[in-house]
């Protein structure tokens, strides 16, 4: 298995907006692949303008915000290509697509990093942000999982959000907390 960073990406709609969520990005070398399910913006976005910008947030809120309808997280330009960074971010890559191979459920896109800023040094690791980001996926593959499996993932995650969030963190695993509960009974 590749190692998989996940983040923030952004790429360029046609009204020269900008289609912002989270993604995970496979490493292979020096490149990235990146590997967004059909059918998503995101896709067309990079048949028009083959460029993306991936922004990596401390703050797990801007994860869990994207996905449940809070996406006021201010953007800046971006400094070489025509896309938007997170303006709150430690460190952002501006990439180009270099090749696409086509899929009927997950095309890959593979990225070459044109520029990459780190802004802030990271500060290390957290067991309740962690935690977010596991719920935050669990609740974009609700039609794809068991009930009972969410339950239980949920249940166990709990564990470092008690013992370990900050407010941030309780933050945003309420509004995933609130995704979830409403398909499925925690
Ligand atoms: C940490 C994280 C990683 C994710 N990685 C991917 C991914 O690699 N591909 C994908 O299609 N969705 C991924 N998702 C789910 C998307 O963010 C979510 O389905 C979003 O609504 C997709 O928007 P779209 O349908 O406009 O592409 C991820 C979610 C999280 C929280």
């Amino acid at each position: 298995m590749p190692f998989i960073l996940e983040t923030i990406i952004a790429t360029r709609n046609a009204d020269g907006s900008f289609h912002v969520r989270p993604y995970g990005l496979h490493r292979d070398g020096d490149e990235w692949i990146f590997l967004p399910f059909r059918p998503s913006p995101a896709i067309d976005n990079l048949a028009r303008h083959p460029f993306l910008v991936a922004s990596h947030p401390s703050d797990v809120r801007v994860l869990a915000g994207f996905l449940t309808g809070r996406s006021e997280w201010p953007l800046v330009p971006a400094e070489t290509v025509d896309g938007v960074r997170l303006a709150d971010t430690s460190g952002h890559m501006e990439m180009e697509v270099v090749g696409v191979e086509q899929d009927d459920v997950r095309p890959r896109f593979r990225c070459r990093v044109v520029h990459e800023v780190a802004h802030r040094a990271v500060t290390g690791f957290n067991r309740a942000q962690a935690a977010v980001l596991e719920a935050a996926i669990l609740s974009t593959r609700l039609d794809r999982l068991p009930p009972d499996k969410i339950k239980d993932e949920i249940a166990y995650l709990k564990i470092a959000i008690d013992k370990c969030a900050g407010p941030q963190e309780l933050e945003a695993w309420g509004w995933i907390i609130e995704k979830i509960g409403a398909s499925v009974a925690l």
